[in-house]
């Protein structure tokens, strides 16, 4: 089956969206409803907001599901801005009856030895239950994961 991928565009970015990486954490909507809101159709509406804030917004998407594509100037800033960040803590939570969810660059070596580099949030598979190994894909609600 061709894998869905949905792009929404405006001036210098472009939120690409892969619903089958979606793990449901609502993040997305939940902090920023004017851009993303499930309920509309389209359901990324980015008027509603500034690049800086879709962008700080996608990389807080656990799954990987939404990412952004910029122009060169725009990913040079965001570049800059990073460089300036001195602070290269990560940090890991444990969603209760979710994911880990671990916030920071990390790079995960995958069991061919491919490795990935991740920025933002990343949410890690701790039910057993994912599709989408070692990301989570939401499955943890489908199988009522508590822990
Ligand atoms: S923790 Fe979400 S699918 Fe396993």
């Amino acid at each position: 089956m061709k894998e869905v991928i949905k792009h929404y565009s405006k001036d210098n970015i472009t939120v690409v969206w892969q619903p089958a990486k979606c793990s449901h954490s609502k993040i997305c909507f939940h902090d920023l409803p004017q851009v993303f809101n499930p309920n509309n159709r389209p359901w990324v509406t980015l008027s509603e907001c500034s690049e800086k804030e879709v962008i700080a917004q996608v990389k807080k998407c656990p799954s990987g599901a939404l990412s952004i594509k910029q122009n060169e100037e725009v990913a040079m800033q965001e570049k800059n801005m990073q460089e300036s960040d001195t602070s290269n803590t990560t940090k890991v939570k444990v969603a209760k009856g979710g994911p880990l969810l671990v916030e920071g660059n990390i790079t995960i070596t995958m069991p061919d030895g491919e490795e990935v580099a991740k920025e933002g949030m990343t949410a890690l598979c701790r039910c057993g239950a994912s599709a989408n190994k070692p990301y989570c894909d939401g499955s943890h609600s489908k199988i009522e994961f508590d822990t």
